[in-house]
């Protein structure tokens, strides 16, 4: 991990160990979801590497907050949602996966989302999350934030963001 041109480069490596970290404080909080949902796209690869550790299956989300000019919309719309949500969330513990924790926006919309489908309980992991003042706040049902890394703000690049992914590594 290297902070190059002030963008954060991490390696496929360094996200694998991040996730192991996340799993080993997930796994001495007690914590034991009988589920995980990754928000799409960056929380896909850290979802699936988590489930190496805590082998539990995973629902996938997709949720937009910027318009294809990058411009942010007023608020975050999803674009796919769990089929057949109420079986497959009510009363179970849920664990919400992103990569990172920027403005918060999407997360804490998402996590509104899911608990309207009344679980038994949602927590957070994410990689990573920003030192920054966030634009929206967890719902206080929210009790368990996992977070791998806190980060100064600025741009984090992950390597499935890589066109080139030999200069990435050598980079990060
Ligand atoms: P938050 O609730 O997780 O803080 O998300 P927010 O809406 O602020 O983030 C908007 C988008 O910007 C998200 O991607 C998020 O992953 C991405 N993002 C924010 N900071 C960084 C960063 O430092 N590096 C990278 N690579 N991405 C960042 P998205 O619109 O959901 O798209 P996707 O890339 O996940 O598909
Ligand atoms: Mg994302």
């Amino acid at each position: 991990m290297r902070t190059v041109g002030g963008k954060l480069y991490l390696s496929y490596r360094d996200v694998h160990s991040t996730v192991a970290r996340l799993a080993r404080a997930i796994h001495s909080s007690g914590y034991d979801p009988d589920l995980t949902v990754a928000i799409g796209t960056g929380g896909f690869i850290p979802a699936r590497i988590l489930k190496t550790y805590l082998k539990k299956p995973i629902l996938t989300v997709g949720i937009v907050y910027y318009d294809s000019n990058n411009v942010p919309l007023e608020s975050p719309r999803t674009i796919q949602w769990i089929d057949e949500v109420e079986k497959k969330l009510t009363g179970k513990r849920v664990l919400l996966i992103d990569e990172v924790d920027d403005s918060r926006t999407t997360l804490a919309y998402c996590l509104r989302e899911l608990l309207r489908h009344k679980p038994a309980e949602v927590a957070v992991a994410v990689l990573h999350n920003k030192r920054k003042p966030k634009r929206d706040s967890l719902p206080p049902e929210v009790r368990r934030y996992f977070c791998g890394q806190e980060v100064d703000d600025g741009w984090i690049c992950y390597p499935w963001d890589a066109e080139d992914i030999e200069r990435h590594e050598a980079l990060a």
